[in-house]
């Protein structure tokens, strides 16, 4: 590995740093949202005056009243909003936001009882309640400049569509945030302040996932098993073995986590900042990470070295709610994956061909149902190596897609076309559904219409 170079948001385990314009959810919220409501409504007059027309006689199955008060009366709840929720449901109580100490920032005032202070917000908020337990938001990020390699920006933008196509999919948000929060919080710290505020600007959202900008999701049905991490509060990809036994910096990787939105939480983060840049400690918190993990080579301290030390020495204290994912690519390693999606294509193109069911043509919004079917005809494909199951996240940890000065171990071409090619194998997921694909996956501009029926013989 080489030496973390301090541009913004990089990653100590991809030693990468991304940049990319944002999208600011938030802000088209507000600027947009009387339009949006003006539009929902003209839309749901379309819908009543459309099922009339269609269907004008109520005793023939589906009645048109049933539709219409089904409708008008999600439509008279949720103003609009995406997934069930009410996005005008704020009635105005006064609430944790209300405190003038209330610090969004890592290093600032500390927040306590925050499970009270989040239960309480949802309590004035009924309609965020009902599905608050598993709520995901989805967050990433990359420096504030253009990148220097100069299709940098053009891989992020990729990378950033990528994410934005799992959200969707399963009714994730997501915020991409392309400023530092924390201005002394630079590469691989900067996640921390970013998330730390994810989680006060989203009480209704039960989980923060960070995702590094150079991470792809290569399986767009696979879904977290939520269930397997209820008695936890972060989640990392790692090896106990390597973590305990070998104390090896590399024994996790800090790219991806999940993380709970919880005073737990809140109180980590505080612990785990305290080895950054920010803190007056930074240079010797270097020293202890390079004398406790042997095979950490680079003299700075990082947040990935910083969670093995904080496991390796505090496990009484922060050990048991952290779950060392190891059974599936909670992030995968890009050279370890890529070479097998030629083989996973053609084992599920396979499946498909067998089954009639899997290949029919279905709107995007039931992809969640096809996953399902399509499962009990992967129970034999495994998880993570050796698998061939898609791999849910390749990580492209060492190719630093936005600064171009990939790890000299890769040829930067061979990160370039395994970047390509992960991404248009994702991309033939989502396209699928939009009846087009990618024939070759190393060219990215081209997309042929898919016959009915495909892939049947
Ligand atoms: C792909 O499958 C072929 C045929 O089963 C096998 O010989 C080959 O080793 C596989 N390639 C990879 C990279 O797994």
């Amino acid at each position: 590995m080489v030496s973390p170079e301090h541009s913004q948001f990089q990653t100590s385990s991809s030693l990468s740093m991304s940049k990319h314009g944002a999208r600011t959810k938030a802000a088209s919220f507000l600027s947009d949202g009387l339009l949006f409501v003006g539009g929902a409504l003209v839309a749901l007059l379309t819908v009543w005056a459309l099922s009339s027309f269609v269907n004008p006689n109520p005793s023939s199955g589906f009645s048109v009243n049933e539709a219409k008060a089904s409708i008008s009366s999600e439509k008279r709840d949720c103003a609009g909003g995406a997934h069930g929720v009410n996005l005008r449901d704020d009635p105005g109580d006064p609430t944790f936001y209300d405190d003038p100490e209330l610090s969004y920032s890592i290093g600032g005032q500390e927040i306590e009882n925050w499970d009270e202070k989040r239960r309480d917000w949802l309590k004035h908020h009924p309609s965020y309640a009902a599905g608050a337990g598993d709520r995901i938001l989805v967050v990433s990020g990359s420096q504030s400049s253009p990148c220097k390699n100069p299709i940098g920006d053009h891989l992020l933008l990729r990378f950033f569509k990528n994410k934005v196509d799992y959200c969707r999919i399963h009714g994730y948000d997501i915020f991409y945030n392309n400023v530092l929060l924390h201005p002394k919080m630079h590469t691989y710290w900067a996640k921390i302040p970013l998330v730390r505020a994810a989680m006060v600007a989203h009480p209704e959202a039960e989980w923060i996932w960070w995702v590094d900008s150079d991470a792809a999701f290569t399986d767009m049905d696979f879904k977290l098993p939520l269930e397997r991490y209820k008695h936890h509060n972060l989640v990392v990809h790692g090896w106990t073995r390597m973590i305990y036994e070998e104390k090896s910096w590399v024994s996790i990787n800090a790219g991806v986590f999940l993380i709970r939105n919880c005073q737990w939480s809140l109180d980590f983060m505080e612990v785990w900042a305290s080895m950054g840049p920010q803190t007056p400690n930074y240079e010797k918190w270097g020293q202890t990470l390079r004398s406790a993990l042997p095979d950490k080579l680079f003299p700075e301290s990082d947040d990935q070295s910083g969670l093995v030390y904080l496991l390796l020495k505090e496990r009484e204290k922060w050990g048991d709610k952290i779950y060392v994912e190891g059974e599936y690519y909670f992030e995968g390693y890009w050279l370890e994956i890529i070479g097998t999606l030629g083989n996973i294509t053609d084992k599920y193109v396979g499946i498909e061909k067998e089954v009639q069911r899997l290949r029919r043509r279905r709107a995007e919004v039931v992809s969640e149902n096809y996953a399902a079917m399509r499962e009990p005809y992967l129970k034999d494909a495994g998880y993570g190596r050796w698998s061939w199951r898609r791999p849910f996240i390749t990580h492209f940890t060492g190719c630093q897609p936005c600064s171009g000065k990939h790890n000299q171990m890769y040829e930067g071409e061979t990160c370039w076309d395994a970047m390509q090619r992960a991404l248009n194998f994702a991309d033939n997921q989502v396209l699928r559904n939009y009846g087009f694909m990618h024939p070759d996956l190393l060219d990215s501009s081209f997309v042929s219409p898919l016959p009915f029926d495909f892939p049947a013989e």
